[in-house]
């Protein structure tokens, strides 16, 4: 596999990852608040920097921009789509904070459920659907130009810093 695609590909795993985490963390609640209360604010880190900052981001700025270039239906179909997906990954994720912050435990985890669905839906039109087209529409040398930008968005971003998100995921385990 071209290692531009498979970059995103292993993101969407650990993300995959992060989302069964936070789904399963609500089986805490009212058992160990404060074991919940941890894992969720690790986990809303980790959903507005590694999902968005350094996933999310390399869609928006690299991946989409050129693919759009290329066909235009594409830009005013699925990658319309995939933008407001995003936009609303976002939106979502504020209000889960907002709940997280005024301790309304039940609300907050109802509203993860909500995030983990749709943001699962749409990892799975990225990977079955979204990624196929782009084999089809970027030569060798394109694909990787694609993943040097990638790169260097990570070193912009901090490669450390990216390591230690994957590191902290296989720390967060739920005993209930
Ligand atoms: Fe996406
Ligand atoms: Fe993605």
């Amino acid at each position: 596999m071209n290692n531009s695609l498979k970059t995103l590909y292993d993101e969407h795993t650990i993300i995959q990852n992060a989302l069964e985490i936070a789904k399963n963390a609500k089986n805490l609640i009212d058992k160990n608040n404060e074991e919940y209360e941890l894992i969720i604010s690790e986990l809303i880190r980790f959903f507005r920097v590694y999902s968005d900052q350094y996933h999310h981001h390399k869609e928006e700025e690299i991946l989409f921009p050129e693919m759009a270039k290329k066909n235009e239906l594409l830009a005013d179909g699925i990658l319309k789509e995939m933008f407001e997906n995003h936009e609303y990954f976002r939106e979502i994720l504020r209000a889960i904070e907002a709940d997280f912050e005024e301790q309304k435990y039940q609300e907050a985890s109802q509203k993860i459920d909500e995030y983990a669905e749709a943001l699962l839906d749409h990892i799975a039109v990225e990977n079955e659907e979204l990624f196929q087209s782009a084999y089809t529409l970027f030569t060798d040398d394109e694909l990787e130009n694609i993943y040097y930008r990638f790169m260097d968005l990570d070193r912009d971003l901090g490669e450390t810093k990216k390591k230690d998100f994957t590191d902290l995921l296989e720390t967060l385990t739920i005993n209930v």
